[in-house]
């Protein structure tokens, strides 16, 4: 099949990497190509110098390719619609369309459609000034609990203390291209995402990661887009799974239908396992990076199976997804100064060295070539490091050990992903 990924980041070059090992392992013989890619799908897929942005530019590449299938990865082009355009040129497109996609370019309107479709999530006030913002800090308490509006990257939201910090970052919000923010219920226990792949009526979910949001170890300092995950997740109720497909993720795809928006592509479902039940802490529509990196590693059934009856909205006939036995665990390398800022620009050297490791692969994100064609960094995070191993401890163990083999002036990890798992220490209060 000819198959275009849409994105630059490491999420899609693990899809562009899943669709590779089909061709590798003799299952499939695709042909790859991706716009705008990285050097590192570089090294599966032709690259199209084309904006993601741009759903005309994007279906006229499809169109020109001849793509059977077209993979929209990050949440930018899928807000701004770019899958409608490329479904609108009659080609099978896996991503939701913009009007879906306001699942996750708008947290008000995932509440609105939360509250319709009877899911449990946190406590939210919408506030469009500094007074309802300031009552509904004062109404919840801290911890506080602030997000923008809008698409932030990650980054929109503040959950603090500090009452002056979450004003500060409210006021912000209110300032900004929305001018409102959303103030929530705090949320305890620990996250999970479960990533649920729909066709706009049927719900297929893969299995449990979980993500590290703050930059530090023990989830110290600020926000990033994901410093790295790991799965299976031993430590989740039995029973997790299924009771998030039946209470949060069927009836929200059921309330899209309803509405006439139905949702396909991947509703990422982040979840708080709390004191008082499971929570809905957000909806992407999406994969999540860099879940996806360790999640796919697992998965046995060909992904492109699995996106192409999504796109055709034939789920429903799909054999049951199989997985490899193994864990999975993910560690992003991230430059100099990331989040708050990204030296770029540094030689990157170390990932063949990294990749001979059984069970390890690299997988880019901010790379880029110098003028003499060597990689160099070229954003925050850098590199994912997914390594497999027979379980956690081993897996932690070669992930790790293929970042030390990874040389990149400045840059920084956490050393503790997936640690307090293989530990046994995560407990659902
Ligand atoms: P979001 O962009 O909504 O995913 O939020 C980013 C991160 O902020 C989440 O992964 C959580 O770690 C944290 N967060 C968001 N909402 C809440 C909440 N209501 N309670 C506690 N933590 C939250
Ligand atoms: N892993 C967080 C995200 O993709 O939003």
């Amino acid at each position: 099949m000819k198959i275009l990924v849409i994105g630059t980041g490491a999420r899609e070059h693990a899809i562009v990497h899943s669709l590779d090992r089909e061709n590798v392992s003799g299952v499939a013989s695709h042909e790859l190509h991706a716009a705008p890619g990285n050097p590192g799908i570089a090294g599966a897929a032709t690259l199209h110098p084309v904006d993601a942005l741009d759903g005309a530019a994007v279906a006229e590449l499809a169109q020109r390719i001849g793509a059977e299938l077209v993979v929209v990865g990050p949440e930018a082009p899928l807000v701004a619609g770019v899958a409608d355009s490329v479904r609108a040129a009659g080609i099978p497109v896996f991503g939701p369309s913009g009007e879906a996609a306001r699942l996750e370019g708008s947290k008000s309107f995932a509440k609105e459609v939360m509250a319709a479709a009877g899911v449990p999530t946190a406590m939210a006030h919408v506030c469009t000034d500094v007074d309802e913002l300031e009552a509904a800090l004062d109404a919840f308490g801290a911890p506080y609990v602030v997000k923008d509006d809008g698409l932030a990257a990650g980054k929109g939201v503040v959950v603090t203390d500090d009452r002056a910090a979450a004003l500060v970052h409210g006021a912000a919000c209110l300032a900004g291209e929305n001018g409102r923010v959303v103030v929530e219920e705090y949320l305890d226990g620990p996250e999970v995402s479960l990533f649920c792949v729909c066709d706009g009526t049927t719900v297929v979910p893969l299995v449990p990661a979980q993500d590290f949001k703050r930059v530090g170890n023990d989830d110290e300092g600020p926000n990033t887009g994901g410093m790295g995950a790991y799965t299976p997740l031993d430590w989740a109720p039995s029973g997790l799974v299924d009771e998030v497909v039946a209470r949060i993720a069927q009836p929200t795809v059921d309330e899209m239908a309803r509405r006439g928006t139905p949702f396909s592509g991947v509703l990422y479902v982040g979840l708080a396992l709390t004191s008082r039940g499971t929570r809905v802490v957000e909806f992407n529509a999406r994969f999540g990076d860099p879940e996806t990196q360790s999640v796919l590693a697992r998965l046995a059934t060909p992904l492109s199976d699995v996106m192409l009856a999504a796109a055709r909205g034939n789920l429903g006939e799909l054999e049951p997804l199989r997985w490899r036995p193994e864990a999975s665990v993910t560690v992003v390398v991230a430059s100099e100064g990331y989040p708050a800022s990204a030296r770029s620009g540094d030689p990157i050297t170390g990932i063949e060295d990294a990749q001979i490791l059984a069970g390890v692969h690299v997988l880019h994100a901010g790379t880029g070539l110098s003028e003499t064609g060597d990689l160099i960094s070229a954003g925050g995070r850098v590199l994912s490091v997914v390594a497999l191993g027979t379980d956690l401890a081993d897996a932690r163990a070669r992930a790790y050990e293929g970042v030390a083999r990874i040389e990149l002036k400045g840059s920084h990890h956490r050393t503790d992903i997936a640690l307090k798992a293989e530990r046994g220490e995560v407990t659902v209060p």
